[in-house]
């Protein structure tokens, strides 16, 4: 007798595509990111970077460069960084980089993220800022990648193998990566508190079995996308930390699903958008963080009032009282939106997924593109 062997199906572990997988592989890349990162009295963080603490107190800007998913997690970065690390930060989208003469170069550190670490835009912006003479850190999941031997430093995300074209597990090991680096920037300029440190460390290390809790909703989630699966668009809000997030969550579902989605910050809604808003388009809402998401629930109400479907996604039920589909997940302090965020992997998935779509690959896309 022989044994089926289909190495292809053994690499997906019995999911139907690498993308659920690896959705699901997430609470471990989690803790991978964070093993042997933090102290036991959750007081303080080695990130194994030669970064020295006057470079790191004397730095004026950090420049993030990225592309796709990775500028995403950027986003999500400066939202940490600007807030806790008392540092100004810049996103830049890597194709439209410029080092700008203005700025002192010595005190500029520039970040380059890219999963791959062979993203030709992201490499090419890291060479603009290298000849301009900034100090460049690299934050990547692959070991011997180009980007490890041009930066400066690098700092690895530690997600395992991705093989999904659509980056899942790596956001969600970017964001908890540079969220280690604002708590050690944070601590070394002196702007977080003692007490904010161990907030953000122990939500870091809550946030595995968060997502696991979120994982074991996914036949819920399930329903609703195949609810929604045929509307003509959708649309994705948010604020602060959710803007980010709902960027990203309608990336992942325009790649996988061919269907029109827009992420916007909620406020922006009215100033123009909301044009496009009807009863065919669901518009799904970050209401993650507290302050945000009573302003949010305003933004709810503008589009709840044109007839549109509303998923809400929160920890608290306060905030989705009128709402008319809700995904509640578990409160997870600053990290919580990174938890939205998987509930909405999974939406897409399984949006995707009713359309018969190839998710794993994608027609157009590739996992690494290593043209300008
Ligand atoms: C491609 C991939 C995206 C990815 C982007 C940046 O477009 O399809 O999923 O986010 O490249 O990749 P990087 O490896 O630099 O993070």
């Amino acid at each position: 007798d022989t044994l089926d062997w289909d190495a292809e199906a053994a690499g997906k572990s019995g999911y139907e595509h690498y993308m659920l997988k690896e959705i699901h592989e997430q609470p471990r890349a989690l803790r991978q990111a964070i093993s042997g990162r933090i102290n036991d009295l959750a007081t303080s963080v080695d990130l194994e970077v030669d970064l020295p603490t006057e470079y790191l107190q004397s730095i004026e800007e950090i420049q993030i460069i990225a592309c796709g998913t990775s500028y995403h997690a950027g986003l999500y970065a400066k939202e940490l960084l600007e807030t806790h690390a008392g540092v100004k930060v810049t996103v830049h989208i890597a194709s439209e980089y410029e080092f700008n003469g203005d700025r002192d170069p010595w005190r500029t550190l520039v970040l380059a993220i890219t999963q791959s670490g062979e993203t030709a835009d992201t490499l090419s912006a890291l060479r603009e800022a290298t000849r301009a003479g900034a100090r460049t850190l690299a934050l990547t999941n692959t070991l011997g990648s180009t980007v490890t031997r041009e930066a400066d430093d690098t700092v690895f995300i530690r997600a395992g193998p991705e093989i999904g074209v659509a980056a899942t597990k790596t956001f969600v090991s970017q964001v908890a990566t540079t969220t280690l680096l604002t708590v050690h920037l944070g601590q070394v300029r002196g702007t977080l508190s003692s007490q904010a440190t161990t907030e953000f460390l122990e939500s870091l290390r809550d946030l595995p079995g968060a997502v696991q809790q979120v994982l074991d909703q996914a036949p819920a989630l399930k329903r609703a996308a195949e609810t929604y699966a045929d509307s003509k668009a959708f649309f994705y809000i948010g604020r602060k930390a959710g803007y980010p997030v709902a960027l990203e969550s309608a990336l992942k579902l325009k790649e996988i699903s061919y269907d029109h989605a827009e992420g916007f910050a909620a406020g922006e809604l009215k100033h123009g958008p909301l044009a496009l808003v009807t009863p065919e388009t669901p518009v799904i809402a970050i209401l993650t963080n507290q302050a945000a998401a009573e302003k949010t629930v305003n933004n709810v109400k503008e589009v709840e009032s044109r007839g549109a479907p509303v998923i809400g996604v929160a920890s608290d039920s306060a905030v989705t009282s009128d709402i008319d589909t809700v995904f509640e997940i578990p409160a997870c302090g600053p990290l919580e939106p990174v938890v939205a965020n998987v509930v909405l992997q999974l939406f897409a998935y399984y949006v995707a997924n009713e359309k018969g779509r190839p998710i794993d690959k994608p027609r157009n896309l590739a996992k690494s593109v290593t043209v300008e």
